[in-house]
């Protein structure tokens, strides 16, 4: 006989959570969960059923589903109906699929709230347990049952039990009528329930939770549903489920359906059960103070009484093999049962495995009110709701489903490589990171190898960080047929500063909140080259590839790309011939429209450096207009370099760039107003264009940074410098700005008649780009884009070509004369004031034509704190790059 004594929570369990994959966050507690296949369903203290895609974590919809909190959600396992309780005397029933509510059911009199849903497919009858001890039960394709909307017998037409006296002369309480009710919507049907069908006193207390369960123990059929309650009482009872009206039905109208008791088991007045799971004829009760009892059912035995957790056990689930729990105190745990199912030879020899504890961790700093298990995409899903007003998605993986060899889970894997990826703090830009750099660039390394590519690391050197080369081989024989595409991207981030709290969470670890992805370098460059790289799995896993795709993903891109040019140079034979350069590091100009990028500035980075032959010295002890300063020739000097609206002043600087022609002007004139109509907090149109126009395709001049010598104090800086950039835009040269620049500041310094010395020195520098939008590569692009981010409109025929070349819709008169938000029917092409400074001598030195394939969204924060990529984003992108490797 197993101990009844329950253990210890000090049972040693590992304290391990899963990988989080998401929180999202809703504005009320989450006290009741159910997953589709394609959505989470939060049932939420407002009322409100919050709907969540699953996978992509959007935000779908919220219902006003009831007044006062949604207190049970249950799904059918078909996914027909959606049922949900609340705080009210009203049990809903929705589809799972459109959100229509088809039913609402009501009692003919006043039950409380209704703690506890389920329903018997057999029956096609719905259970529910109340705050008055009941049990009762309608079927929903009983005709008889149906009512008028307005019916008389509905709760918010009957007086209130308590509140309201009828007596004469009594008071009645005025109905708290708040706004949101009546954004509940209009049931399709209205179902009043049998004043017979009910089982009071079902138990004396609460019906907290009830299952239906099939066959669950030797003294019924295999296939007969028994309904299980839990209460308030501290007893489970078993009903058996009949279609007979009940014994005590003398009315004329017979009552369809009774429950009969078939067990009780635990004593009255012991703790409350909170929650109940079946597994065969084992069936697990979670109660107060973190206790979960088993019973076996055949025997009406309690066989094993495990301390699971602190705080009561308010969620139970069995799946995946495993028992999953939540409780007050926030904790979650899995356990592995007796199973006898599948691989498990039940033998003598695990008895001792049974009913550990495989890992419990903290899954929120809250009280655990709900949770739900689910598969998708191959992934085990272990989902908790919590009174912070979040709901957590887990990845728990556990059972054999997961296979080594990349087939099956991989659409998964991308998340998991991600966040391995920016875990790596790849800043180029400081030398404390090398190392970081190198582990990175050899993760990735790795994983192309893993994912079947030929890699090589291509030294710089050993002056930078290398630059990962993987090639995957297309199948068409013989190999000089294949089209061969080179992936440019960047493993480097920019740096990401913990300090203050400008990150919510870590940065070097990813973070999933609210359908977003949060970390350095998810969007700029790291979840880009991951949707690249994991279409090509998906391609060759479909024996789909034909092209050979080449990866070149340098280590040093955020600092001017520093030895790239020459490590690609010496390895062109590696490389070989190139036909296309994709590339997938930017962003659409709102968060709304798909883009495509056909344009870049170019760049010039500079340090400005002004030295004297002094030391520093002191302001009061040797300062004196004879001494120049280094600081001050420095500030006068870059003061040459523009004048008042930013015109920067030296001579020849604006001299090879190209007027804008009126079909550009076009151009810029739609792309404005698409981005008006989609947000006209964008406005007004003038003011967006000119400002589009001017970081598209005209100059500027930035001074980033000055720099001295010296401690703080009264000091007169023995060096000064500054970090001055210029980006630049097609018509100008690189080189002759540079050349332009260093004279002009020359001759300035020299009319200062400085003792100081002037250098000046050119960190990096890249030229322009200007790609071609009705080539070849762009055209697919658009076509894959067009694919995987949305219908082509049904309203084609409304739809225009813009001077773009473009086509996107004019808007349509909705049928109350409004406008109706535009489809865009192709992606919106547009240019970028970024800069990467490998793209135009890719083009050149492969002599192939390059496209680049915004990712992410305007409201990516790439550079800056809490950077983040949509996981839709992601998954599209996943999707394109796939679509186009296939294409080209
Ligand atoms: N992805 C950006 C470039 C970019 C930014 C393109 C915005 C389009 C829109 C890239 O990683 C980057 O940061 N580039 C640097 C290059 C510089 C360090 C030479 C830039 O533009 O400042
Ligand atoms: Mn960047």
């Amino acid at each position: 006989m197993p101990t009844l004594q329950p253990r210890d929570l000090d049972d040693g369990c590992p304290d391990s959570a899963p990988e989080q994959l998401q929180e999202l966050k809703h504005d009320g507690s989450v006290l009741a969960i159910a997953v589709s296949d394609d959505y989470i369903f939060a049932g939420t203290s407002k009322g409100e059923i919050a709907i969540w895609s699953l996978g992509t974590y959007q935000l779908v919809q919220t219902i006003q589903a009831h007044k006062r909190s949604v207190l049970c959600l249950f799904l059918t396992e078909d996914s027909k109906y959606l049922f949900s309780s609340a705080c009210e005397p009203i049990v809903s029933v929705w589809c799972p699929k459109t959100f229509n509510r088809l039913y609402e059911i009501y009692s003919t009199y006043d039950v409380g709230d209704v703690f506890s849903v389920v329903y018997s497919p057999q029956r096609e009858t719905v259970y529910f347990g109340t705050q008055t001890q009941d049990i009762q039960w309608i079927s929903l394709k009983d005709p008889a049952r149906r009512v008028a909307h307005d019916s008389p017998n509905h709760p918010d037409k009957r007086r209130h039990r308590f509140f309201d006296s009828s007596t004469v002369g009594g008071t009645s309480t005025p109905r708290r009528t708040e706004d949101h009710y009546a954004l509940i919507p209009r049931a399709q049907t209205v179902l009043e329930v049998d004043q017979g069908a009910v089982r009071q006193y079902a138990h004396y207390g609460w019906v907290f939770c009830m299952r239906i369960v099939k066959g669950p123990a030797v003294f019924v059929d295999a296939d007969e549903e028994v309904l299980v309650s839990g209460g308030g009482d501290g007893t489970i009872k078993l009903w058996r489920l009949s279609d007979d009206g009940p014994e005590y039905d003398d009315t004329d109208e017979k009552v369809t359906g009774d429950i009969e008791e078939l067990m009780v088991l635990g004593e009255d007045d012991s703790e409350s059960v909170m929650s109940i799971a079946v597994d065969g004829s084992f069936l697990y009760a979670g109660k107060l103070r973190g206790i979960i009892e088993l019973w076996d059912l055949d025997t009406k035995q309690k066989l094993r009484v495990i301390k699971a957790h602190d705080g009561n056990v308010n969620t139970l689930q069995m799946k995946f093999g495993l028992l999953w729990s939540g409780a007050t105190g926030g904790s979650v745990s899995k356990h592995s049962t007796v199973h006898y199912s599948g691989n498990t030879n039940g033998t003598a020899e695990n008895v001792s495995q049974k009913y550990q504890c495989l890992s419990r961790w903290k899954a929120h700093h809250a009280k655990i009110l709900s949770s739900d298990v689910a598969t998708h995409n191959n992934d085990e899903l272990f989902i908790t709701g919590a009174n912070d007003n979040t709901v957590r998605v887990w990845r728990v993986n556990c059972a054999s489903t997961q296979t080594d060899d990349g087939v099956g889970p991989s659409e998964d894997m991308m998340i998991t490589s991600l966040r391995q990826f920016v875990s790596y703090k790849t800043v180029s830009s400081r030398p404390e990171f090398t190392e970081d750099c190198r582990k990175g660039a050899t993760f990735l390394g790795s994983l192309f190898k893993r994912l079947g590519a030929e890699v090589e690391m291509l030294s710089t050197n050993g002056l930078h960080n290398p630059v990962v080369y993987a090639k995957f081989s297309g199948k068409l024989e013989p190999a000089e047929k294949r089209k061969r595409i080179l992936f440019y991207g960047h493993y480097d981030v920019v740096p990401a500063d913990m300090k203050g709290d400008n990150w919510q969470t870590d940065p070097f670890k990813l973070t999933g909140r609210d359908g977003y992805l949060y970390g350095r370098g998810v969007s700029d460059n790291k979840g880009p080259i991951m949707a690249a790289l994991y279409a090509v799995t998906d391609l060759l896993q479909a024996k789909a590839l034909d092209s050979d795709i080449v990866f070149l993903i340098e280590g040093e891109e955020e600092s001017g790309s520093r030895g790239f040019q020459d490590t690609i140079q010496k390895n062109k034979d590696l490389i070989g011939h190139v036909d296309y350069v994709l590339l997938a590091n930017s962003y659409w100009l709102d968060d709304e429209v798909p883009c495509l990028t056909y344009g870049l500035r170019g760049v010039l980075h500079a340090t400005v450096c002004i030295d004297s032959k002094h030391p520093d010295l002191h302001s009061g002890v040797d300062g004196s207009n004879m001494l120049s300063e280094p600081l001050s020739d420095l500030t006068l000097l870059l003061s040459k370099l523009k004048s008042s609206k930013n015109h920067v002043n030296i001579p020849g600087f604006y001299d090879g760039i190209l007027p804008v022609t009126e079909e550009e002007e076009l151009r810029y004139d739609d792309i404005a107003s698409i981005l008006m109509r989609r947000n006209p907090a964008n406005g007004p149109v003038d003011a967006l264009k000119r400002s589009l126009m001017a970081r598209w395709r005209e100059p500027n001049l930035t001074i980033h940074r000055y720099n001295v010598s010296g401690p703080d104090g009264s000091l007169i800086s023995s060096h000064a410098t500054a970090n001055v950039s210029i980006r630049l835009v097609p018509g100008q040269e690189v080189e002759d700005v540079i050349t332009l620049l260093k004279e002009f500041l020359r001759e300035e310094f020299a009319e200062f008649e400085s003792e100081n010395t002037l250098t000046i020195r050119i960190d990096n520098k890249a030229e322009p780009w200007l790609g071609v939008p009705g080539n070849y590569i762009f055209r697919t692009l658009e076509e894959a884009v067009m694919k995987a981010w949305g219908p082509v409109a049904a309203a084609a025929e409304e739809e225009g070509t813009n001077t773009n070349g473009v086509e996107v819709s004019l808007p349509v008169n909705g049928t109350n004369g409004e406008l109706t938000a535009p489809r865009t029917r192709k992606p919106l092409y547009i240019r970028e004031g970024g800069s990467i400074p490998p793209i135009r001598f890719l083009e050149k030195e492969f002599n192939a034509p390059a496209a680049h394939l915004p990712c992410g969204q305007a409201s990516d924060a790439a550079h800056l704190h809490n950077e983040r990529l949509r996981v839709m984003n992601l998954l599209k992108s996943r999707e394109i790059f796939g679509t186009v490797f296939r294409r080209l």
